[in-house]
C-alpha cells in the first residue's frame, strides 16, 4: 500500500514537471533540460504507470507518445458548426468588410469598432473539448457539421494541453501545423515519390494515420485562435486570446488590436515581408471583430461569419525564360523533365531549376523550348512553371520532345497505363537507377554511409565495380585507394563506416531497400508486423494491406519487389554481408511452435524457398535438418518429393504437407 501511494506522489511530481518543461521549451521557448534529460524523466513516469497502471491518467504526458491504434475514426458532431472564412486577396474588399461592420454597429448604436489581426496559420483546423480541465476529445472540421474523433492522435501533439485550469465545458478552436523544419525533415525521411507538396498536406497525412505513435513522430504543432464556452459571453476576442495563453495554449503570439482600417493596412503590409522569417507558413491575415457579443447579431452566410475575414496575400510570381529541358531518371526509373530557367530572384532566392513533373504537364502548360514563362511560389514550395507568356513567344521556339530511350542507358521507354509518368524499364542495368539506389541506402536516414557521396557513386558504377548495394560490402580497401580523389585514408573510412553499417537496425534496412512507396514510417510498420525479413518476403498481399497505415497500393509494390529475382539475390548477398536482417526486438513476437521440433524439408514449396521456410522454423525454436533420421520429428513434404518421403513414411516420421506446414507456424 505505502508502495503505492509513493508512486502516486512520485508519478504526480514526474507528471507536473514534464509538463513544464514542455511548456518552456514548446511555448516560451526557453528550454533548461537538454533532451536527453526530458526524455529520461519521460521514461521514468512511463515505467512507472507501467508498475503500476492504476496510477494511469488521461491526461499524463506519458500519452504524448501514442501507441494507440485506431481502425476507423468515430464520426462526431460539432456543438457548432465549424464555419470558414471568406477570402480575398485585396485591400478593397478588406475596407468594405470594414466599413459593413462600422455600419452595422453603427444602428446598434456602438460607435467605432475593434478589431483583432491575426496570422493566417497553413494548416488543419480542428477543434478540442475540454470538460472540467481534461481535454476530451479532439475532431477534424470534416465538414463543418461532423468530424472525426481524433483524440489520440491530437494528444501526441506537444502544445495541445492535456489539462486545463478551466470549470465546465470549454471549446477551444485553432489549428494544427507543421514547421517548415520540421516538414522537411519528414520529407526526407519519405522516398522520393511520396513526398509531401507543402506543410498543410503532410499536417492532413498524419491527422488521418491509424497509428498515434507514428502521428507523435510527426512533430506537429498547434495554435489556438478560438475559445467559446466561457461564462462571461462579453470577453472580448482579444481577452479570449490572451486568456488561452494563460491557460497553456500557444496563440502563435502575433496577434494585434487594430483600431481602424489604417492599423489593419499597417499590420497586413509589415506581414507580406516579414513572415518569411517565420519558421512556420502564413499565406494571409485573418480579421475578426473584437466585440464578441455582436458576434450572434452579425451572424453567418452558409459557409462564413460575417465578423471575420481572411485576407491572403498574392502569391510571389516572376518573369523568366525557358532556356533548355532535360530528362532527369529517378531512383525507380521514373522520367522528369526538369525546366533549366534563367536565373531569376523569387522571394528572397535565385531560381534556376524547376521540375516540370511529366509530359501531361508539358502539354497542359503549352510551353516550348526559349518561351517567356512565368513562374511562381507560394508559401515555401519549391517554385513551379505556371503560365507560358504566349503573345511574346519569340520566333526560335522548339518543342519539347518526349525521349523515346532512356537518356542514361538507351532502353526504350514505357508507360504504365493509368500512369502520367514514363520510366526506364531497366531496372537492373541502367546506371542512373543503380546510382540512385545507392545513394538512397547511404542517405542520412537509410544506412547513414556519410563517405558514400555522389562523386564515386558515379565512379563505382562506371566501372561497374558496384552494381547493386550488396557489392558495396565486398569492397577492399585496395580496390579504392585507386579511384579517382580517394587515396589510402578515404579508401580506410569508406571501407569502416561500410562495417558500422552493418549494424543499423533492421527497420532501416528496410527503408534502405528502397521499395516503392516504403519510406521510414512504413518500414517501422512493417518491421513491427514481421520482426524478420523471411518473413516479410512471404507476406500475402492481403495480409500485408491489414498492417496499419498501409494501403493495397503499398502491399503491391511490396510483394512485387520480394517476388522479383534480383530482390531475392540482393537479400542473400545482405544475409552474407551480417547485415540486421532480423527486428533487434523480434524474439518476444514470434511464437515457439516449433520448440525442440526437428523439421525436414523435402521437394519444392509453392510459397517459399527453402531457406525462408527453414528461418521460419528456426525463429520458432526449431532445428532444420538435412538426413532423414528415426529421429526427425516432421517432414514437409513439397512438390515432386522424392526418396526422402518414401524414408519418412518407412520410419514413421509425421509427414505435413505445405499447407499444415503453414498452418502451423
Ligand atoms: S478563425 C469561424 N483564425 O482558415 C472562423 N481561422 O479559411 C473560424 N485559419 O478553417 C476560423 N488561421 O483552418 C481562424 N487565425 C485564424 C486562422 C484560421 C488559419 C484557417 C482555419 C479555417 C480557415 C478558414
Amino acid at each position: 500500500m505505502t508502495d503505492i501511494i509513493h508512486a502516486a506522489e512520485r508519478a504526480a511530481q514526474l507528471r507536473h514537471e514534464i509538463e513544464r518543461h514542455n511548456h518552456l521549451y514548446y511555448i516560451e521557448a526557453k528550454p533548461e533540460l537538454s533532451d536527453v534529460e526530458f526524455d529520461r524523466l519521460l521514461e521514468q513516469l512511463i515505467v512507472l504507470e507501467r508498475q503500476f497502471p492504476d496510477l494511469l491518467t488521461p491526461d499524463s504526458p506519458s500519452q504524448r507518445v501514442g501507441g494507440t491504434i485506431t481502425k476507423e475514426f468515430q464520426s462526431v458532431s460539432h456543438r457548432e458548426p465549424m464555419l470558414s472564412l471568406s477570402n480575398t486577396y485585396s485591400l478593397a474588399e478588406v475596407a468594405e468588410f470594414y466599413n459593413r461592420v462600422k455600419k452595422l454597429l453603427a444602428l446598434e448604436g456602438v460607435d467605432g469598432q475593434e478589431m483583432v489581426a491575426e496570422l493566417k496559420f497553413d494548416g488543419v483546423a480542428i477543434s478540442l473539448l475540454y470538460r472540467d480541465g481534461l481535454l476530451v476529445r479532439g475532431a477534424t472540421r470534416g465538414d463543418g457539421v461532423q468530424g472525426d474523433d481524433i483524440t489520440a492522435n491530437i494528444k501526441t501533439i506537444p502544445t495541445v494541453p492535456l489539462k486545463i485550469d478551466f470549470p465546465g465545458d470549454v471549446e477551444v478552436r485553432g489549428e494544427v501545423f507543421m514547421r517548415k523544419e520540421d516538414f522537411e525533415q519528414l520529407n526526407e525521411s519519405r522516398p522520393e515519390e511520396d513526398r509531401f507538396a507543402n506543410p498543410r498536406n503532410a499536417t492532413a497525412g498524419a491527422l488521418k494515420l491509424q497509428d498515434s505513435a507514428e502521428v507523435a513522430r510527426r512533430n506537429m504543432s498547434f495554435v489556438a485562435y478560438y475559445l467559446k464556452g466561457i461564462r462571461d459571453e462579453s470577453t472580448p476576442h482579444f481577452r479570449r486570446l490572451k486568456l488561452l495563453e494563460e491557460l497553456g495554449f500557444s496563440t502563435g503570439n502575433h496577434y494585434l488590436l487594430c483600431h481602424d482600417l489604417q492599423g489593419i493596412s499597417d499590420y497586413i503590409a509589415y506581414w507580406s515581408e516579414e513572415r518569411w522569417n517565420l519558421p512556420y507558413e502564413t499565406d494571409g491575415v485573418v480579421l475578426k471583430l473584437d466585440a464578441v457579443t455582436f458576434w450572434d447579431k452579425l451572424g453567418a452566410t452558409a459557409k462564413s461569419p460575417r465578423w471575420a475575414i481572411a485576407y491572403k496575400y498574392p502569391a510571389q510570381q516572376a518573369r523568366t525564360v525557358l532556356n533548355a529541358v532535360v530528362f532527369q531518371v529517378g531512383r525507380l526509373g521514373s522520367i522528369t523533365p526538369v525546366a533549366e530557367l534563367e536565373p531569376v530572384l523569387l522571394a528572397g532566392s535565385t531560381v534556376s531549376r524547376s521540375t516540370l513533373h511529366n509530359f501531361d504537364e508539358i502539354e497542359r502548360l503549352g510551353i516550348m523550348i526559349h518561351d517567356r514563362v512565368i513562374i511562381e511560389k507560394s508559401g515555401e514550395v519549391i517554385p513551379k512553371v505556371i503560365s507560358v507568356v504566349v503573345e511574346e513567344r519569340p520566333l526560335d521556339v522548339q518543342p519539347i520532345v518526349l525521349p523515346l530511350n532512356c537518356p542514361e542507358c538507351a532502353a526504350p521507354l514505357a508507360k504504365l497505363e493509368g500512369e502520367v509518368s514514363y520510366y526506364c524499364p531497366n531496372e537492373e542495368a541502367c546506371p542512373a537507377q543503380i546510382r540512385g539506389r545507392l545513394l538512397h541506402f547511404a542517405s542520412r536516414n537509410a544506412m547513414d554511409i556519410k563517405s558514400l557521396g555522389k562523386a564515386l557513386v558515379d565512379q563505382l558504377v562506371t566501372i561497374k565495380l558496384v552494381m547493386d548495394v550488396g557489392d558495396l560490402y565486398l569492397l577492399q580497401e585496395p580496390q579504392l585507394e585507386n579511384l579517382e580523389r580517394m587515396g589510402r585514408k578515404s579508401a580506410r573510412n569508406l571501407v569502416r563506416a561500410l562495417d558500422e553499417s552493418r549494424a543499423k537496425s533492421y527497420e532501416r534496412l528496410l527503408y534502405a531497400l528502397g521499395i516503392r512507396h516504403v519510406g521510414l514510417a512504413t518500414a517501422r510498420e512493417l518491421a513491427q508486423a514481421y520482426p524478420s525479413l523471411a518473413l516479410l518476403t512471404v507476406a500475402r498481399e492481403e495480409e500485408l494491406a491489414t498492417v496499419p497505415d498501409i494501403g493495397s497500393v503499398v502491399a503491391r509494390s511490396i510483394c512485387d519487389y520480394f517476388a522479383r529475382p534480383s530482390s531475392q539475390h540482393l537479400l542473400e548477398k545482405l544475409r552474407d554481408a551480417g547485415l540486421q536482417l532480423i527486428a533487434s526486438d523480434a524474439t518476444p513476437q514470434v511464437n515457439r511452435n516449433f520448440e525442440g521440433l526437428t523439421v525436414l524439408f523435402t521437394g519444392s514449396l509453392d510459397r517459399y524457398t527453402r531457406q525462408q521456410a527453414s528461418a521460419l522454423v528456426v525463429e520458432r525454436g526449431g532445428r532444420v535438418v538435412e538426413s532423414i533420421s528415426k529421429k526427425s520429428g516432421l517432414v514437409v513434404a513439397g512438390h515432386e518429393a522424392g526418396s526422402k518421403l518414401d524414408k519418412a513414411l518407412k520410419f514413421g516420421v509425421r509427414v505435413v504437407s505445405e499447407a499444415e506446414f503453414e498452418g502451423m507456424l
